[in-house]
């Protein structure tokens, strides 16, 4: 799953992870776990995360071969926010082949820029189970409070205005140029991310190879 901050990675990552019985594997979900834990990950990462910046790609390519070796390979993943450098993809695609497996889709969402700001600058999060809420949108049932595990939600330290916007020019310098490199290799589906999330969803699965598709 690619696209910026803010496009409904997280967000269609999970309904797609549903859909299609996979789980769904998002690295600054992985990288907030650590830091919340305090462990040496968590330790390393935060200062990038707070300056709205990429955590070095040794350190998430490490991460990801972890997971992929330990459970994703067998049945299959979404990756949500990774690879985000070209690093990024050429690890993943050598992690893969020694796996016997590759890419199958990339799909990318699209968003205009002041809708990604207005996403990010209105999100609320679950700090327990990562669940995401919109002050405009999807919102809580009570005020405040996570539906799935009742706890507080909070504002994401790295949606402050100035670091999302610092988010966002890392991602065009760093993470746009892969749209062009998935697109090269034939495997990138463009999505209309300016949509509702069920439009989206529909969007998404009409462009998955049939032997993806699940009720
Ligand atoms: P990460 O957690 O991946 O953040 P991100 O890519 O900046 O993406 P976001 O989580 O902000 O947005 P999203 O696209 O998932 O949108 P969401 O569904 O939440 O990464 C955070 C940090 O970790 C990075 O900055 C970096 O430091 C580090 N990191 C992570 N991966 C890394 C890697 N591979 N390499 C190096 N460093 C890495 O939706 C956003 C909001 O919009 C929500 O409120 C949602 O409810 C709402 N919304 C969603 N869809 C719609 C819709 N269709 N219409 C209206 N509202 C919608």
């Amino acid at each position: 799953m690619l696209g910026p901050p803010g496009a409904g990675k997280g967000t269609q990552s999970d309904l797609l992870a549903q859909r299609l019985n996979v789980p769904h594997l998002s690295t600054g979900d992985l990288l907030r776990e650590a830091i919340a834990r305090r462990t040496p990950l968590g330790r390393l990462a935060q200062p990038y995360m707070d300056r709205g910046e990429l955590v070095p790609d040794e350190v998430v390519i490490g991460l990801i071969k972890e997971w992929l070796a330990r459970e994703g390979h067998q049945t299959g993943a979404i990756l949500d926010g990774f690879p985000r450098t070209l690093a990024q993809a050429h690890g993943l695609q050598e992690t893969l082949a020694e796996l016997g497996r590759q890419v199958g889709q990339v799909l990318y969402l699209r968003v205009p820029t002041e809708e990604l700001l207005e996403r990010i600058s209105g999100r609320y999060v679950c700090p327990q189970c990562a669940a995401t809420y919109h002050r405009r949108g999807t919102r809580p049932r009570t005020e405040g409070q996570c539906d799935v595990c009742g706890a507080e939600l909070v504002q994401r330290p790295d949606d402050r205005v100035e670091v999302a916007r610092r988010r966002l020019d890392v991602y065009f310098a760093q993470t746009a140029p892969l749209i062009d490199y998935y697109r090269g290799q034939g495997i990138l589906a463009e999505i209309n991310g300016a949509q509702s999330v069920d439009r989206v969803l529909t969007d998404e699965l009409a462009t998955l190879p049939a032997g993806y598709r699940h009720n």
